[in-house]
C-alpha cells in the first residue's frame, strides 16, 4: 500500500445499492475521496418512467463486481496511493436501507463476502446519514452543528446535526418527495425519468413568474407536493397539447420556483427554531441550479455527491461502529426508514 490512505492507514470501501445506482468508493479515515464509481440504471428503467425493483436487483448483481474492481483500480491511479487491492481496505461500509430491499440486498451479500473473507470490519450504513456524512468528505469538509435538508428521491426531511454520526428529525414530507415531485412533474410535462435535472435544464429557458403554483401550509417544519403536482396537472389539462407544447419552459421554471420556494422556506425556518445558524443541502435535489442559487449561504454537497454515491456511504461508516464479527454475517437490509 502506499502512503496515501489515512492517518491510521484505515481505508474504507463503501457499497450502495439502494435504489438504481450501483455505487462503490474508496475513502480514507480522514474523508480524502480516492475513488468513487457510480454506474446509473436511469436509462433502464426511463422505459418504464420509473425504477423497477425487479430490473434494479438483477442489474446490480451483473455491475456489482466490476464497480468495486472499478473503485479499487481508481483508488490507486492519479495522487492516490500505488495500487490497492481488497488486501489493503481496513473496513466495508455498506447502505442496509432505508431503499429496495431486493437492490440494498446485492450490496450487502457483496459487503458482507467482502468482510467476511479479508476478516475485516463490516460497518452498517443508513443512507440518509449516508447522504449528511457526504458533507464530510473532503477537500472542504463541513463540521456540525448545522441544520440540514434532506431532499432526494424518496425523502424530504430537515434535520438537526448536532454530532457527527446522528442527527435529530425536526420535519418531514407528509406525501411525496421533492425529488419526486420533480420527477412526477416532470412526467406531466412529457419529459424522460429522472425529471429532476431535465426540469432543472428546462426551466432556464423559462419565465418563473408564469404560473403561481402554490407552496403548502402545512403546520411545524413538514412539507407538502402532492397539492403543487395537482396544480401543474390541472394547468397541463388547461392548455392541452399545442398550449403546452408552447408553454413547457414556463410550466418548468414555475414549477421548480414553487418547490424551491418551500424547500428554502421551511429550512431556514427549521434554523430558527433548532438555534443552529449553518445551513446545508444533502441529496439528488441538492444539485438543483436554483435551489443551489437560492442558498448562497448554506453548505452544499459538491455536485458528483449529491445524488446516490457509496463515497457518502464510506464517508458514514467513520462515524459508526463496525459490528462485531459474529452479528456481520446476519446483519440484514430494511426497505423504510426507522
Ligand atoms: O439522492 P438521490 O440520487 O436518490 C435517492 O436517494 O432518492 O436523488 C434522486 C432524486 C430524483 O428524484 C431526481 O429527479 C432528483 O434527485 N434530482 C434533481 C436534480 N438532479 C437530481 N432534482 C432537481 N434538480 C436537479 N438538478
Ligand atoms: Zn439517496
Amino acid at each position: 500500500m502506499g502512503d496515501g490512505a489515512g492517518a491510521n492507514g484505515t481505508m474504507i470501501l463503501g457499497i450502495e445499492t439502494s435504489c438504481d445506482e450501483t455505487a462503490a468508493a474508496v475513502v480514507t479515515a480522514d474523508g480524502q475521496v480516492l475513488s468513487s464509481i457510480v454506474a446509473s440504471q436511469a436509462e433502464i428503467h426511463a422505459r418504464y418512467g420509473g425504477v423497477v425493483p425487479e430490473v434494479a436487483s438483477r442489474r446490480h448483481l451483473e455491475l456489482i463486481g466490476p464497480v468495486i474492481r472499478e473503485a479499487l483500480a481508481g483508488a490507486g491511479s492519479g495522487s492516490g496511493p500505488g495500487r490497492v487491492t481488497l488486501g489493503d481496505i481496513t473496513r466495508v461500509g455498506v447502505t442496509c436501507g432505508p431503499g429496495l430491499i431486493g437492490a440494498l440486498l446485492v450490496g450487502l451479500s457483496a459487503a458482507k463476502a467482502i468482510a467476511w473473507s479479508r476478516s475485516i470490519p463490516l460497518v452498517p450504513v443508513d443512507h440518509l446519514q449516508g447522504h449528511v456524512a457526504s458533507l464530510y468528505l473532503g477537500p472542504t469538509p463541513v463540521e456540525p452543528p448545522f441544520v440540514c435538508l434532506l431532499a432526494s428521491g424518496g425523502h424530504t426531511q430537515l434535520l438537526a446535526v448536532r454530532r457527527h454520526g446522528s442527527f435529530e428529525r425536526l420535519g418531514t414530507t407528509l406525501d411525496d418527495a421533492a425529488g419526486e415531485a420533480f420527477d412526477k412533474g416532470a412526467r406531466l410535462l412529457g419529459l424522460p425519468y429522472p425529471g429532476g435535472a431535465e426540469i432543472d435544464a428546462l426551466a432556464r429557458q423559462g419565465n418563473s413568474e408564469a404560473f403561481r403554483f402554490p407552496v403548502a401550509r402545512v403546520p411545524g417544519l413538514d412539507f407538502s407536493f402532492s397539492g403543487v403536482k395537482t396544480s401543474l396537472l390541472y394547468a397541463v389539462r388547461d392548455l392541452g397539447d399545442a398550449g403546452l407544447a408552447e408553454r413547457r419552459a414556463d410550466l418548468a421554471a414555475s414549477y421548480q420556483r414553487a418547490i424551491v420556494r418551500a424547500l428554502t422556506q421551511r429550512l431556514r425556518q427549521a434554523a430558527e427554531t433548532a438555534g443552529i445558524e449553518r445551513l446545508a443541502v444533502v441529496g439528488g435535489v441538492a444539485a438543483n441550479t436554483e435551489l443551489r442559487a437560492a442558498l448562497p449561504d448554506a453548505a452544499l454537497a459538491p455536485l458528483s455527491l449529491c445524488t446516490d454515491n457509496a463515497a457518502m456511504i464510506a464517508s458514514a461508516a467513520r462515524f459508526t461502529d463496525p459490528l462485531p464479527p459474529a452479528e456481520a454475517l446476519v446483519l440484514d437490509a430494511y426497505a423504510s426508514a426507522a
